[in-house]
């Protein structure tokens, strides 16, 4: 079973939507935005004042376009990459509709290929999880390749599951759910996930010429801000 890719990012949007791509079928539009303007602060406070440029690329901008409006309307000129089509012409319109008309939108798998040119900027988020955990280094490599030598690169990670009593219930509750989905609906996705420790992380950073300048631990996830190794 492929649990990555084109195809399922495409199916996932035909059969679930804009919600379902962004966080699946549980998530509220109001959270996702709500969501989004909290990422935007981290971005004000611990992003902005290392910028050097203001090109800047959201990689998996997803079909909300929400950080790439976000990100265009505090100054920079944000272009959106992900690997469906489907989903980047969504993106696409609703920038549109946001009034953003600086960005360009490409379809490109990150894990094998890069957008041309050079960023200021490179931004990430609920996205690099997604990317299969042995392509995760070709894709930090590949974030790397596209930063200016003083550029920026901002990443979430999903950090292993903590092993309390409401994870369990929760992790039970989901998983019963999606076998109903399967046994009677036919209707369920099994994404790649990959989930990555602190130490994951600075190893994944070294090994890809960058080093850290902030990794904030919050629940369920990591922020890691990063610049490119000084050689
Ligand atoms: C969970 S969604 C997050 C969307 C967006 N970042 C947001 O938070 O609203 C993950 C996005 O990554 C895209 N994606 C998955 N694998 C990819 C790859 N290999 N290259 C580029 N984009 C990819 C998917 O198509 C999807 O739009």
């Amino acid at each position: 079973m492929k649990t990555f890719g084109k195809d399922i990012w495409d199916k996932k949007m035909r059969e679930q939507g804009e919600l379902g791509v962004i966080a699946g079928i549980r998530a509220k539009k109001k959270q996702i935005s709500r969501d989004a303007n909290e990422i935007l602060g981290f971005f004000d406070k611990e992003v902005r004042p290392h910028l050097k440029g203001n090109k800047a690329v959201d990689i998996g901008v997803g079909p909300a376009s929400r950080f790439l409006i976000g990100l265009s309307k505090r100054g920079l000129i944000v272009d959106g990459v992900d690997i469906s089509s489907l989903i980047l012409d969504e993106a696409e319109k609703k920038a549109k509709l946001a009034g953003i008309t600086s960005s360009r939108f490409f379809s490109i798998d990150i894990t094998k290929e890069t957008p041309r040119g050079k960023y200021d900027f490179v931004f990430c988020f609920g996205t690099f999880g997604h990317f299969p955990g042995y392509t995760a280094l070709d894709v930090m490599r590949n974030f790397n390749k596209i930063l200016n030598k003083k550029g920026v690169c901002m990443i979430h990670f999903w950090k292993p599951r903590a092993l309390g009593l409401k994870e369990i219930i929760s992790t039970a509750v989901y998983d019963f759910m999606r076998f109903v989905k399967l046994k009677f609906f036919k209707k369920t996705y099994l994404v790649s996930c990959s989930f990555y420790t602190k130490e994951d992380i600075e190893e994944l950073c070294d090994r890809s010429g960058f080093s850290l300048i902030k990794l904030e631990d919050r629940p369920g996830y990591f922020l890691a801000v990063l610049s490119k190794k000084s050689q």
